[in-house]
């Protein structure tokens, strides 16, 4: 015989099981998750192979997976949009992927560390995180430095990534971007830990420190005749071709010149470099892992 009791736990379990999909209220959208990666972007054609080879790399890692791309400098897009080469925003790309019916984005940031440039990004990612009718989540990966183990693996990435042909007394110069927000920091940290494994491989910056007078200093009090100039940004861009490597007087290449130094540019970004590479992606690997 029924009992009353047994028939309204059975309705109410029935209900339970049934309510996730009332839950949408109109049409459960079906999950999509994608990546984003976000570079400042560069107006050299050369460099943006850098940017071609993380893709791949980030295509291989993650299959599966659709890969979108923005550039967060608006100068460099309306540079590009001038010669007919259209590139998102941030923000463009982010509303696209919730037209195209993304749920869930992991965003990762291509900058070195986490200055401006990536603060800004993670404003717009949370901003697209949880709209009503938008996608469920939007994560950001960290920068290439970020926490301090990067700091360090990096470190090791810059020593397996030396130029080969490089010979005993010679120096490495690293061309950081430099800012003068606090996260410059990560340039000083930097030049410790290189420090303590090869005190010949230096940082410098544009723009903050260390500077490039901290870099002669060191040039001249271990009399380094010869140096290998190598840009610390994701792509050798206008700050490597131009400040860098450029012919102009104040240029790295020709202020070390004329100290005595002969100067060897390498014209290629952290991004061609496998060994950076690797630790964006495993930051864009946790910003995947943190998406519900
Ligand atoms: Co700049």
């Amino acid at each position: 015989m029924f009992k009353a009791s047994h028939v309204c736990g059975l309705v109410l379990v029935v209900f339970l099981l049934a309510l996730p999909a009332f839950a949408g209220h109109g049409g459960e959208r079906p999950a999509k998750k994608g990546i984003l990666l976000v570079a400042f972007g560069t107006t050299v054609p050369e460099a943006r192979t850098a940017l071609d080879h993380i893709d791949a790399r980030a295509k291989a890692r993650f299959p599966g997976l659709e890969v979108r791309w923005a550039y967060s400098s608006r100068i460099v897009r309306e540079k590009l949009a001038a010669q007919g080469l259209s590139f998102d925003s941030p923000a463009m790309a982010l509303a696209r992927m919730m037209d195209d019916g993304f749920t869930h984005v992991a965003v990762q940031s291509l900058q070195t560390i986490p200055g401006e440039e990536f603060h800004g990004l993670q404003k717009t990612a949370q901003a697209f995180s949880g709209l009503p009718k938008g996608m469920d989540a939007v994560t950001l990966g960290l920068p290439l430095l970020a926490e301090p183990e990067d700091v360090e693996a990096c470190a090791r990435a810059v020593m397996a990534s030396l130029p080969a042909e490089r010979k005993a007394g010679e120096a490495v110069i690293l061309m950081g971007h430099g800012t003068h927000h606090p996260a410059n920091i990560y340039y000083p940290g930097l030049q410790y830990f290189l420090g303590r494994i090869d005190p010949l491989v230096l940082v410098g910056t544009v723009e903050g420190a260390p500077s490039l007078d901290d870099v002669r200093r060191v040039l001249r009090e271990r009399k380094v005749s010869r140096a290998y100039l190598v840009p610390f940004m994701a792509v050798a861009g206008d700050h490597a071709m131009n400040d860098m490597a450029g012919d102009e007087n104040d240029s790295w290449k020709s202020v070390l010149t004329a100290d005595g130094v002969t100067c060897v540019p390498v014209l290629r970004g952290t991004a061609e470099n496998q060994a950076f590479v690797d630790i964006w992606l495993d930051h864009l690997q946790a910003a995947l892992e943190r998406l519900p």
